[in-house]
């Protein structure tokens, strides 16, 4: 039987975008951002995104596409009877950790959209609001059966497969996601006060940079591009042999720091119109948002809106993360798509219930001292996506030869105008030294 694949250029876009923008655009940029200065810190982060991850994309696209398998299969095609194949194998294990904390997020989404719904956001009360989140996230039950409701939408989208599933869904929900963005940035800059939002996200301070604030630069270009753990290589794996990957990797990256920015001019505008500190963190979305809306005409459409977009985001970043680890135990367990994704669905749920308990219930459980939740965290974007990506700079700019990565990045070198030498350096020399950087600071610090 074919491999299945996506149908062209359009397709691939929609599902690459899917996968990078997610909770990393909408909820840890902004606050990022926040927390980081500003402008300064956006500027850097638009660097890294175009010197060092545009040939990163391009590179797990190559190792995706030359071998049209999973990620652990592609590094045992291109390096036989090597260790490389590890890296696909780290890879497997950073998808399901991620997914063990990300699918409990996306149940709290669930939650608070159909909380909006409900009107329940309509009483601007504001200690009621956190601990309406406390409540919530602390239950042992509620965000759990959330979870399950949340994991059993992707598990859908994924078992229809790649044209049928992946993209199928993603060609609805992108534009739908884009055109309730700009909703929301629309309803946002039309607050009174939302200049000194505008002022924060685009006047540049550039003593706020110091070393820490470049690190976190480079980490969530990492984590918001979905590199460093093969899900651009398995999507990779199903982009058609004529399709220009560099212009892939471009327009990928645009779109995600476009999504990125956008989240930014939809939030800062109302968090200073509001007079919140932009530094507030992780309850920014649930905690600070509802207040806001909750104090806006309307605000209960806007809330829905909010948290629809959220929801959608995080799909599209979730069926990604299923399919790196759905194409592997398919290809190598030679089982099918359905049972794969029933299996690893109920094996995530049960990952993403001991971190939902973590934070009630089984908050006196540490793993090297940190609760469940934070554990799988801290290891999926502090330890194995950065190692990870040093390793797929390190196979693409030294192990593989030369030949081969010019005859995927150039389509056998019928495409002209590639800066592929520019790309192959910043492979070779650049990417490897700051990534290890980034590396070393995390585990370090
Ligand atoms: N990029 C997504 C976001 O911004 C999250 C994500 C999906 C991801 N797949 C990934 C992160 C793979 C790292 C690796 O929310």
């Amino acid at each position: 039987m074919k491999r299945d694949e996506f149908s062209g250029f359009f397709g691939v876009l929609v599902a690459t975008v899917g996968s990078a923008v997610g909770l990393g655009n909408l909820w840890r940029f902004p606050y990022l951002v926040g927390q980081n200065g500003g402008a300064a810190f956006i500027l850097i982060y638009l660097a890294f995104v175009l010197i060092i991850c545009m040939p990163i994309i391009v590179s797990e696209f190559i190792i995706g596409r030359r071998t049209q398998a999973n990620t652990v299969k592609a590094f045992q095609i291109l390096a036989p009877g090597t260790p490389w194949s590890l890296v696909g194998v780290m890879g497997v294990i950073a998808a399901l950790a991620i997914l063990a904390f990300y699918t409990v997020v996306g149940g709290w989404t669930f939650d608070y959209l159909v909380r909006s719904v409900m009107y329940i956001f309509s009483k601007p009360d504001v200690t009621s609001l956190e601990q309406q989140f406390t409540q919530m996230v602390t239950s042992p039950v509620r965000p759990i059966v959330w979870t399950v409701l949340f994991m059993g939408v992707n598990a859908f989208i994924v078992m229809c497969g790649i044209k049928k599933g992946i993209e199928k869904y993603s060609r609805i929900m992108m534009p739908v996601l884009f055109l309730m963005v700009l909703i929301l940035v629309a309803r946002s800059l039309t607050l009174e006060g939302a200049s000194a939002g505008l002022q924060f996200l685009f006047k540049p301070d550039f003593s706020k940079i110091n070393t820490k604030v470049v690190l976190a630069a480079l980490g969530q270009a990492f984590f918001s591009l979905s590199l460093g753990m093969g899900c651009l290589i398995t999507y990779g794996s199903y982009i058609p042999k004529n399709e220009n990957l560099n212009k892939l990797a471009f327009t990928t990256g645009i779109s995600d720091t476009l999504f990125a920015v956008l989240a930014g001019l939809a939030i800062m505008p109302a968090v200073f119109a509001f007079g919140v500190s932009p530094e507030e963190g992780p309850g920014l979305v649930f905690i600070v948002l509802p207040r806001i809306f909750a104090q806006i005409p309307l605000g209960n459409v806007f809330a829905v809106l909010f948290f629809a977009i959220l929801l959608i985001a995080a799909i599209t970043s979730v069926i990604s993360l299923m399919e790196v680890v759905t194409a592997y135990v398919t290809e190598r367990f030679k089982m099918k798509r359905k049972v794969a994704v029933a299996l690893i669905s109920v094996f995530v749920t049960v990952c993403a219930s001991f971190s939902s308990l973590s934070q009630g219930v089984l908050a006196h459980v540490k793993i090297f001292g940190k609760s469940i939740f934070d554990f799988f965290d801290h290891l999926s974007a502090n330890i194995l996506l950065p190692l990870g990506g040093f390793f797929i700079v390190i196979f693409m700019g030294w192990y593989l030869k030369k030949e081969v990565v010019y005859d995927e990045y150039t389509n056998k070198g019928t495409l002209k105008g590639t800066l592929f030498s520019m790309s192959y350096f910043i492979l070779r020399y650049v990417a490897p030294v700051a990534i290890a950087a980034v590396f070393l600071d995390l585990i370090l610090r």
